[in-house]
C-alpha cells in the first residue's frame, strides 16, 4: 500500500457494463471525455461526477467543496437551456463523443452560474485575454450535475501510452518500496532548470513521479507529442531508472496559477504522491500572477495532506558554473541565465538551438526534428 491516502480518503472508481443503447445522448468534447475518464479512475477523487450548485458555489467562494475538503477548480458539464431541460427530463443521459456513447450521467440538478464572477474567483481576473477566462466566458448557460459511470475507455493509442490510473501508480510505488514520492507537474518540454528542480527533490525523497500534462493547451504552447517524446528522451538519457516513474496526465491546462497549483497537487495526491514540486510561476500565464502566488496559497491549505516542495527561480549562474538560485548564490543578474518555457519556445521558433547547459542536446535535436512543434 502506498503511504498516501487519496483525497477525501477513498479512491473513486466509476465504471459500469450497463448498456447505453436507447439512452438520450449528450455530445461532449474530447477534452471533457478525458476528464470524465479521470473522474472514473479516481484522479479527481472524491468527485464522482459533475459538481452540483452547492459545491460549485463553495469552490468559487472558499476554494473548498461544501464538505470543507480542499477543491479549487470546478469540474462541470455546461449545456444550453434546452439541452439542460431535455437532460433533466430524461433523468439519465448517455455522454458521447462523435456519436459514440461512452458513459452515463444521472442528472441530479441543473443550475445557472455567473461566468465572470466565477472566472474572477478561479482565475483571479475577468480579463478575456486570459485563456481560462476566455473559455469560461464562452460556456453554455446551464451546468448539469450528477454522478457518472464510464462504459467505454478512450483507446490507449500512441499519445496515451504512458497514461496510468491511480490504482496502477499506487501499486507500482508500493512495489518499488517508495515511502515518499515527489510529483512534478509540467506543460512544457524539459529545459535543464526543470530537470534540476526534479533532481534537487530526488535528493530528498524515495521516488520522483514525472507527470506532464497532456491535453488542451493555448496557442503557442508545445504540442503534446513533442512534450511526450522530449520527456521520453530526457528520462532515458538522464534519469536513474529505479528512481523515476514517467506517467502522463490527460487533462487540460487551465492557467489558473495558484488555484491550479492546489488542483495539481490534489491530482498527484490521488496518484499516491506524498510531496509536490511548486516552482516559479506554477501554472501561470502572461503576468496575471505573482511568480510565487502559487507558493502563498498553500498557507490556506494546511489540511491538504500532500506536502508542497517550494523552489525559488532556478537560473544558470556563469560564475558558479551551475544551476543556482537566490538562496544559494551571491552573484548578480549580469551572470545569470534565466530559463523559462517562454524563452525556450522563443529560441526554438527562431531556429536557434539552445546551448547544452540550457537544454539537453538530445532534447533540442528532437524538438527541432518536428516540423511544427507548437499548438497553432
Ligand atoms: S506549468 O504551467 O506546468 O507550471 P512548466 O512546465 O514550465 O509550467 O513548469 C513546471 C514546474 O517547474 C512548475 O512547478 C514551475 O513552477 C517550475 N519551474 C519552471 N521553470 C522554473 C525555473 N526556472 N525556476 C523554478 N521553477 C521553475
Amino acid at each position: 500500500m502506498a503511504l498516501q491516502q487519496p483525497h477525501g480518503g477513498r479512491l473513486v472508481s466509476r465504471f459500469s457494463n450497463a448498456s447505453l443503447d436507447g439512452m438520450f445522448a449528450v455530445e461532449v468534447s474530447n477534452d471533457l471525455r478525458s476528464d470524465i475518464e479521470n473522474i472514473a479512475d479516481g484522479i479527481f477523487s472524491p468527485l464522482e461526477g459533475f459538481v452540483g450548485q452547492d459545491d460549485f458555489d463553495s469552490i468559487v467562494k472558499t476554494g473548498r467543496l461544501k464538505s470543507g475538503l480542499a477543491w479549487t477548480v470546478p469540474i462541470v458539464l455546461d449545456l444550453d437551456e434546452q439541452a439542460a431541460k431535455n437532460a433533466r427530463q430524461a433523468g439519465e443521459v448517455a455522454l458521447a463523443t462523435a456519436g459514440e456513447k461512452f458513459a452515463s450521467l444521472k442528472i441530479e440538478e441543473a443550475y445557472t452560474f455567473d461566468r465572470l464572477a466565477s472566472a474572477r474567483a478561479v482565475y483571479g481576473t475577468d480579463d478575456l485575454n486570459h485563456p481560462g477566462v476566455a473559455k469560461m466566458s464562452n460556456m453554455k448557460s446551464h451546468l448539469v450535475a450528477g454522478r457518472i459511470e464510464v462504459s467505454k475507455r478512450i483507446p490507449q493509442g500512441q499519445i496515451r501510452k504512458y497514461r496510468k490510473t491511480p490504482k496502477e501508480t499506487r501499486e507500482e510505488m508500493a512495489q518499488r518500496g517508495w515511502k515518499t514520492v515527489v510529483g512534478f507537474q509540467t506543460r512544457n518540454v524539459p529545459h535543464v532548470a526543470h530537470e534540476m528542480l526534479q533532481k534537487a527533490a530526488l535528493n530528498l525523497y524515495d521516488g520522483l513521479f514525472v507527470n506532464p500534462l497532456i491535453g488542451k493547451k493555448k496557442q503557442g504552447d508545445f504540442k503534446d507529442e513533442v512534450i511526450l517524446s522530449a520527456y521520453e528522451t530526457l528520462i532515458n538519457n538522464y534519469y536513474p531508472k529505479n528512481r523515476a516513474m514517467f506517467v502522463t496526465l490527460h487533462t487540460e491546462m487551465r492557467y489558473a496559477g495558484p488555484k491550479e497549483a492546489i488542483h495539481h497537487a490534489i491530482m498527484r495526491k490521488n496518484f499516491g504522491c506524498t510531496h509536490f514540486i511548486v516552482g516559479r510561476d506554477h501554472a501561470g500565464v502572461g503576468s496575471y500572477y505573482h511568480p510565487f502566488a502559487s507558493h502563498e496559497i498553500f498557507k490556506n491549505y494546511p489540511d491538504l495532506e500532500i506536502q508542497p516542495v517550494f523552489f525559488p527561480a532556478f537560473y544558470y549562474c556563469k560564475k558558479c558554473l551551475s544551476y543556482a538560485n537566490e538562496r544559494n548564490c551571491p552573484h548578480g543578474p549580469e551572470v545569470r541565465e534565466e530559463l523559462s518555457g517562454t524563452k525556450m519556445r522563443r529560441m526554438v521558433s527562431s531556429g536557434e538551438m539552445p546551448a547544452e547547459h540550457l537544454m539537453r542536446p538530445e532534447v533540442s535535436r528532437l524538438i527541432v526534428s518536428f516540423k511544427e512543434p507548437f499548438v497553432s
